[in-house]
């Protein structure tokens, strides 16, 4: 069984040669958020005119918590058709969603309480119920009815909006988690101590199916593993391993996290 530090093998869908993916650079949390918002409204416009609806797979923790907040004011929330928007998340805390750590319940208290998104159109991933595998496979039946396969069989999200942690973690894709390169399936119940609450994840094909990746990243504490990640390529981080085989990839980062991505290795 390989170690978190081993550089794991191919997975299931052969990644094609690494290149340093695009990294936008701003001045603080708030310019991250209003460009990730620019973003979300033109991909909202094109998909909708498109095919009828937007598909989004939402990140969860902290940093996308100013991005939510800003969709939800007037600026932001005048320009999205919320009927034809569709929720997911990347990943979700074993705990109910009342709970503080829930990432379904902070986006409920920053987004939808204040956006006309209709209910059924939220479909969170029910990680609190005991029996999380089968909540899991459920969630795979979720993706299966309303999300299109790409060619390999993979459900394509519209977008994923993804987090980084520091240990190079990526939605609950976690490096102290042996099987975080090739778990079966689409979405899978990791219970890994350095998570510390178990979690429910996409997988990382699902990842990689996405029409549209952006990690948002923000803090001096990520400019070390945002560099190991978007310059150097360290295969042995999850988020290094996320490369949308048909989509596109963009880091927008503030100058904080960016502080390392000049200059040479040390
Ligand atoms: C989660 C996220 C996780 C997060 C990173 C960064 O459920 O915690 O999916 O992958 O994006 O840990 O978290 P912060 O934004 O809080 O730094």
């Amino acid at each position: 069984m390989e170690g978190a530090g081993e550089i794991p093998k191919s997975t299931r869908r052969t990644p094609r040669s690494w290149s340093q993916p695009p990294v936008l650079v701003y001045a603080d949390t708030k310019e991250v958020a209003r460009a990730v918002a620019k973003r979300f409204v033109q991909m909202s416009r094109e998909s909708i005119a498109g095919g009828g609806a937007f598909r989004v797979a939402l990140a969860g923790g902290k940093t996308p918590q100013l991005l939510y907040q800003l969709l939800a004011d007037h600026e932001f929330r005048s320009q999205i058709d919320w009927s034809s928007l569709h929720m997911f998340w990347g990943d979700e805390r074993c705990v109910p969603p009342e709970h503080p750590e829930s990432n379904y319940g902070m986006a409920r208290r920053e987004l939808f309480a204040r956006v006309p998104i209709p209910r059924e159109n939220i479909h969170r991933m029910q990680a609190e119920r005991t029996d999380v595998e089968q909540a899991a496979r459920d969630y795979e039946e979720v993706l299966r009815q309303f999300l299109s396969m790409d060619a390999q069989g993979f459900p394509r999200f519209h977008l994923i909006l993804l987090g980084l942690g520091q240990d190079g973690h990526t939605a609950s894709l976690f490096p102290s988690w042996s099987a975080w390169h090739d778990a079966p399936g689409w979405v899978c119940a990791p219970d890994v101590e350095s998570a510390g609450v178990r979690r429910m994840t996409l997988t990382l094909p699902v990842l990689n199916a996405a029409h549209h990746v952006i990690f948002m990243v923000t803090g001096e504490d990520k400019a070390d593993v945002l560099r190991r990640v978007a310059k150097d390529g360290d295969q042995r981080l999850p988020a290094q391993r996320v490369r949308p085989v048909e989509g596109e990839l963009l880091f927008v980062v503030d100058a904080a996290a960016g502080a390392r991505l000049r200059g040479t290795a040390p």
